[in-house]
């Protein structure tokens, strides 16, 4: 199987968008079915109730929170 890259990208304000070949696994190793899912959203808020998916709270509840890679320490 050639490995592709996995693309993520992190929304403003909102979730990490991630496409390519994902494995989505809980702590004890069990998987998601992403059957037929290009892409998900990952909440990055915690505001979610279909963690560790997005479902749009970040929005309602105005969740702020800008990014870059310009934002590390030391860069
Ligand atoms: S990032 Fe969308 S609900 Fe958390």
């Amino acid at each position: 199987m050639a490995e592709e890259a996995v693309h993520i990208t992190v929304r403003p304000n909102g979730p990490l968008r991630v496409e390519g070949h994902i494995i989505l696994k809980d702590a004890d190793g069990q998987e998601w079915d992403l059957t037929g899912k290009p892409a998900v959203s990952l909440c990055r808020c915690g505001l979610s109730e279909k963690r560790p998916f997005c479902d749009g709270a970040h929005s309602r509840q105005n969740w702020q929170c800008m990014t870059s890679p310009g934002n590390l320490t030391g860069k």
